[in-house]
């Protein structure tokens, strides 16, 4: 398996059992230390960031390091569509964004439904650990968790050691304390709704015959393709054969960009995903290409 492990396309799940995963993981300077440390395991890393991403497949090829796996996802869906229940032997993170206003509390990693996923995936035993400096992080981590009831949860006053990581160095040279939330897998907790996405095998163009096309009233437009399902497009871009159409799909949070092209081919029109354009191929992708399919053509005027 390669270091980048690019979702879209992968076969999913992963295939490993008893894994160590890293959320948010910066420079990767805990990552890389952690797959020194447990080189039988396999360590995987959830960013953000695409720079992050960068430094990491940089060092880890620098350092020869075989067992560190990477992708560019937010970690909800990561832990959603790559990996297999009771498969996570740990969970890391460190020093993740507090989001101090309570209007962003939402975003924090450690709400309720991101727990709930995490729990999901971790074995029985597994644990969550979490470093933070922020004392309302933890707080609110607590009571998120404890509403869980599948944690056996303990918070510890931090003393880390060398290597420091660059937060945990700048936090500690202004004088802060430090604490590390310890959540230990206890029993899966009661299903419950969640955030979901439905994937497809294939993804399937859309013929159209005996219609003009008429994509100008498309540009801008926003379409609600189900609860939480938003489909907007943008820019309309004509070239030779066909169209091209700037497109953003937002999936219960999970939002993907891509282009739909529509082609001519003699007569008639071919809707269909840009091959240019990588997406997780999903039922609200082949929903957008039917929209535009449908909406995006009048009948011929004679
Ligand atoms: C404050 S930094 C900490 C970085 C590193 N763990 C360290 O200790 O130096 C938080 C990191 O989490 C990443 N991050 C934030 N939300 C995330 C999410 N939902 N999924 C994956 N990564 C996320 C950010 O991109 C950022 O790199």
């Amino acid at each position: 398996m390669l270091c980048y492990i690019n979702y879209k396309s992968v076969e999913k799940p992963l295939p490993w059992d008893n894994i160590l995963v890293e959320i948010g993981f910066g420079r990767g300077d805990f990552t890389v230390r952690l797959a020194k440390e447990n080189p039988k395991k396999e360590i995987l890393g959830f960013e953000l960031s695409a720079v992050s991403v960068e430094k990491l497949l940089r060092r880890v090829k620098k350092e020869g390091l075989k067992n560190v796996h990477c992708a560019r996802i937010d970690a909800y869906w990561g832990f959603y569509l790559l990996l297999r229940d009771g498969s996570v032997e740990r969970i890391y993170m460190n020093y993740p964004d507090p989001w101090f206003k309570k209007r962003h509390h939402k975003r924090r990693l450690t709400k309720e439904e991101n727990l709930y996923i995490f729990a999901k995936k971790l074995k029985e035993g597994g644990e969550i650990r979490i470093r933070t400096d922020h004392r309302p992080f933890v707080e609110f981590t607590l009571e998120e968790a404890k509403r869980l009831g599948t944690f056996d949860i303990s918070v510890r006053k931090l003393h880390v050691e060398e290597p420091l990581t660059k937060y945990e160095r700048k936090w500690l040279s202004e004088g802060k304390e430090l604490n590390e939330i310890v959540m230990r897998k206890i029993g899966n907790p009661p299903p419950r709704d969640i955030p979901t996405i439905k994937e497809v095998k294939e993804l399937f163009p859309i013929k159209v015959e005996g219609k003009e096309v008429d994509l100008s009233s498309l540009e801008g437009s926003e379409h609600r393709l189900g609860e939480r399902v938003y489909l907007k497009f943008f820019k309309l871009y004509e070239g030779e054969d066909g169209y091209l159409l700037e497109t953003l799909l937002s999936e219960e949070g999970f939002v993907q960009k891509f282009f739909i092209l529509v082609k001519r081919k003699g007569q008639d029109y071919v809707v269909d995903v840009s091959p240019f354009s990588e997406v997780l191929r999903t039922e609200n992708v082949q929903r957008s290409v039917q929209t535009v399919a449908e909406k995006g053509f009048r009948p011929l005027s004679r």
